[in-house]
């Protein structure tokens, strides 16, 4: 009988140097350092070039790669007429779908794809997407696009584009904070798609435009923006246990619990909790906290089951006040530095991926003549 893995469950199908998920010690390190200390001591810009190439920047080197991000983040008019086009009400992440696919119509070294030119089409959508996320955000409320300020960094441009100002500190730390943890996972579902499509030796932007449609399912990025409906949906901490117990004997997954690889909570969660506290300590939020707090303790007394990643970002990012459909969008931003890294790593040693699969179908059978089919 053949063994099935339904789900790849408990899988492993290749080897990677980009990230150790240890679902043991629930520890996450990229190339080697716990991500944690990364968010501790790092900038996101940091961490994107740790996770192409294997080491942090140098001074310079770190200089040169701010450089050419920040000379990169204006849209060509083909993309940005493009987008201007779409639906105004379809889902950021069909927007982002959209972008990715133009930029590969749009780019000249199309059908180059050695590690030179994959590397520079990365940092190329890594400079692109905040301007694109950002116009979103404020198409979404009828407001003209700002343009990138080269004088800011990746965060603090963001933010700009999308409010009109730089926020304050805490804001800014815990919006790169959340930036750094969601950027690399080893192979979840939209890592994965990206490689596999890869192995084909298809091109870069394919293999993000598939990623993208991977991560916008409620099981993986979605459920940040899942959550804030959840919390929604409550009326109040009072009301958790009740609406827990129907919920769960409707058979509904609680969005931001549980994961297939972390069994005794999600390496992220405390560092990402421990910001959004710092966002909430004004006590202006403490009617959602307390939700947040009695939702978590119930699932862990009632399923034993621990929030994932999305848990605390799906409310810090409301919280810095971002639109719900904006959320899997501001997840996508930072894995485009786990997914192309992944992208140039199958290249270095690809094989086509291609699973087996067990026919359970009807035997084979002779095809009925004409007048038998009528
Ligand atoms: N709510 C209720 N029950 C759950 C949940 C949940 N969130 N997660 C797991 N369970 C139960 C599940 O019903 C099953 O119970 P039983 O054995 O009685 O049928 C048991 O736990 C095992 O669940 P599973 O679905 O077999 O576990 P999995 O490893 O396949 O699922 C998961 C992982 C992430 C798909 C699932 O936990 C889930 O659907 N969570 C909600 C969506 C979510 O938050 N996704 C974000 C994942 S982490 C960030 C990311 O990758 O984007």
């Amino acid at each position: 009988m053949t063994e099935i893995h339904r789900g790849l469950a408990g899988v492993v199908v290749d080897t990677t140097t980009i990230s150790m998920v240890n679902e043991q010690t629930n520890s996450l390190t990229y190339r080697g350092y716990p991500v944690q200390e990364l968010c501790a001591n790092c900038t996101f810009e940091e961490v994107a070039w740790l996770l192409w190439h294997g080491e942090l920047p140098t001074a310079r080197e770190l200089a040169e790669f701010q450089s050419v991000e920040r000379n990169r983040r204006t849209l060509g008019r083909t993309v940005s007429g493009a987008l201007s086009r779409l639906p105004a009400d379809c889902h950021p992440m069909d927007v982002l779908r959209t972008a990715i696919s133009y930029l590969g119509a749009d780019d000249p070294t199309e059908g180059l794809d050695d590690r030179d030119h994959n590397l520079a089409k990365s940092i190329d959508m890594f400079a692109k997407l905040p301007t694109i996320v950002a116009a979103e955000q404020r198409r979404r409320r009828g407001l003209d696009p700002i343009l990138p300020d080269p004088a800011l960094g990746y965060a603090e441009n963001f933010l700009q584009m999308c409010i009109g100002a730089v926020p304050p500190a805490e804001q800014v730390r815990a919006f790169e904070v959340s930036m750094i943890l969601y950027a690399e996972h080893s192979f979840n579902a939209s890592t994965f798609t990206a490689r596999v499509v890869t192995s084909t030796l298809s091109d870069i932007y394919s293999a993000v435009t598939a990623a993208i449609g991977a991560l916008k399912g409620p099981l993986h990025g979605g459920a940040n923006e899942a959550v804030m409906h959840v919390l929604a949906e409550i009326e109040s901490a009072g009301e958790v246990e009740a609406w827990l117990k129907q919920a769960l004997a409707d058979k509904r997954k609680i969005m931001g619990f549980g994961h297939r690889v972390y069994k005794n909570g999600d390496s992220r969660v405390p560092t990402m909790t421990a910001e959004l506290r710092k966002l909430t300590a004004d006590g202006t939020a403490d009617e959602l906290m307390a939700k947040y707090d009695a939702l978590a303790a119930a699932m862990l007394r009632d399923k034993n089951i621990h929030p994932n990643l999305d848990y605390p970002t799906g409310p810090a990012y409301h919280l810095m006040g971002f639109d719900i459909p904006i959320f899997t969008p501001l997840f996508m931003m930072s894995r485009i530095t786990g997914w192309t890294a992944h992208i140039m790593e199958q290249l270095e040693s690809n094989s086509l991926i291609r699973p087996l699969s067990s026919y359970v179908g009807v035997d084979q059978r002779p095809v009925p003549a004409g007048a038998a089919r009528l």
